[in-house]
């Protein structure tokens, strides 16, 4: 039995009034939460705020990006051993919006993989077709092929202690989530192909569902068998909304 994980992605957004604001709200209402790991990725300059509220709290932290090189002469970026130090236990690694919007190749992708892991965080690898992929029939392949990147120069068991996250880009922040059915098939079809490697790992690998998940259409998500949980984006923002999505993770 694979524990459901709901991480909320607050993208681009926040400050310090509205993090704290939220915090309080998100804190109190997931008092009583049971067997579901939360955990939030903030903008990288608050990290050290949300650490804060968060100690002796059971959500975690996470961080949306990482640079793949250790230190040194790369004005901006922010290395895996930051992260740790700030408390960080997730980091996000090849979300769509990175791929599309930064240049991250799979390559770029494997290489902050593999940062994440050395460094103690657990990567929570984003992959997902566009809706382009997905009209011609090509989303098992190009899924197969962002898993296969990482696979392919670090090995299967590099995935073991991180997660996946099945973001159909077509799905991000438009309000069309992928319904239960098309979600599940890809999730099987992931899990298959991890089993093809790995069936212990498969068994084990939490996988994610990403792609307008609200309060009102996780829970048929989460009632698919390979869907272990979410990855949040807008909804993570509203204290009610993202309690109520981790509470219907709770009761998978
Ligand atoms: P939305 O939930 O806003 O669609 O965003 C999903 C996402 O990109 C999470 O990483």
């Amino acid at each position: 039995m694979i524990q459901p994980i709901v991480i909320g992605n607050w993208k681009m957004n926040g400050n310090l009034l509205a993090n704290e604001t939220l915090l309080e709200a998100l804190l109190s209402s997931l008092e009583k939460l049971e067997d579901v790991q939360v955990a939030v990725c903030p903008p990288l300059p608050y990290l050290a705020q949300v650490a804060q509220h968060l100690k002796d709290n059971p959500v975690a932290l996470g961080a949306q990006t990482l640079n793949e090189h250790e230190a040194g002469a790369h004005t901006g970026e922010v290395s895996a051993a930051m992260l740790k130090d700030l408390g960080c236990q997730y980091v996000l690694v090849g979300h769509s919006e990175r791929r599309s919007l930064y240049g991250e190749s799979d390559i770029a992708v494997t290489a902050k993989f593999a940062a994440a892991q050395a460094a103690g965080l657990a990567p929570v690898l984003c992959v997902g077709e566009t809706l382009a992929e997905r009209n011609c029939g090509d989303t098992e392949a190009v899924v197969a092929r962002q898993l296969q990147a990482v696979v392919d120069t670090l090995g299967i068991e590099a995935l073991s202690g991180g997660v996946i996250a099945y973001e159909p880009v077509w799905a991000i922040g438009t309000g069309e989530t992928a319904t239960p059915d098309q979600a599940q098939a890809v999730h099987a079809f992931i899990r298959e192909w991890l089993a093809r490697h790995s069936a212990p790992l498969a068994a084990r690998l939490p996988l994610l569902y990403g792609g307008s998940v609200k309060a009102d259409n996780a829970a048929a998500l989460f009632a698919q068998p390979d869907i272990d949980g979410g990855l949040i984006g807008g909804a993570s923002l509203s204290p009610n909304s993202f309690a109520n999505i981790c509470r219907a993770a709770e009761h998978r």
